[in-house]
């Protein structure tokens, strides 16, 4: 099973931006925690961060041809801004699962919608880290279920 992950903006930036807010783990450290987890799944996983728009799109149409089964993607602020993105997710055709590290509907009001959760299979936020395992084993039961 092929799974990818995409992290948008910001994200590089984990473990040192708003540790308040999105904990003292590293993008390095969420990538460990995921590989780990994709190995004993037995999941052939690829990662990829961005902090432009186009790059994510483009990540997405790669997925469409590539044989991921299936996305597991946290378009951080582009989440409640970007069209292109959702649009990229509809069209590629590649089953997604949003995740977000914090509880973006507890936050400022501009974070409480989403332009991804109604195109996407399902929404994980506020767990950390966490988010990303919970999101990994949403899109492997995913595959497993349509399959
Ligand atoms: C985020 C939440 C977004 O609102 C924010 O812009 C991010 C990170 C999260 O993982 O909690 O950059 O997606």
């Amino acid at each position: 099973m092929k799974i990818l992950v995409l992290h948008g903006p910001n994200l590089n930036l984990l473990g040192r931006r708003e540790p308040e807010v999105y904990g003292r783990a590293t993008l390095s450290d969420v990538d460990d925690a995921l590989r780990q987890r994709a190995e004993a799944r037995g999941v052939e996983l690829r990662i990829q961060q961005s902090n432009r728009e186009g790059v994510l799109v483009e990540a997405l149409h790669r997925a469409m041809g590539d044989g991921t089964e299936a996305v597991v993607l946290n378009a951080a602020a582009y989440t409640h801004t970007s069209v292109a993105v959702r649009d990229a997710v509809v069209g590629c055709g590649v089953p997604v699962i949003e995740v977000h590290l914090s509880n973006t509907a507890a936050r400022e009001g501009f974070r409480k919608r989403s332009l991804i959760a109604p195109v996407v299979v399902g929404s994980i936020a506020g767990f950390g880290l966490d988010s990303y395992l919970l999101g990994l084993d949403a899109a492997i039961a995913t595959v497993r279920n349509r399959s």
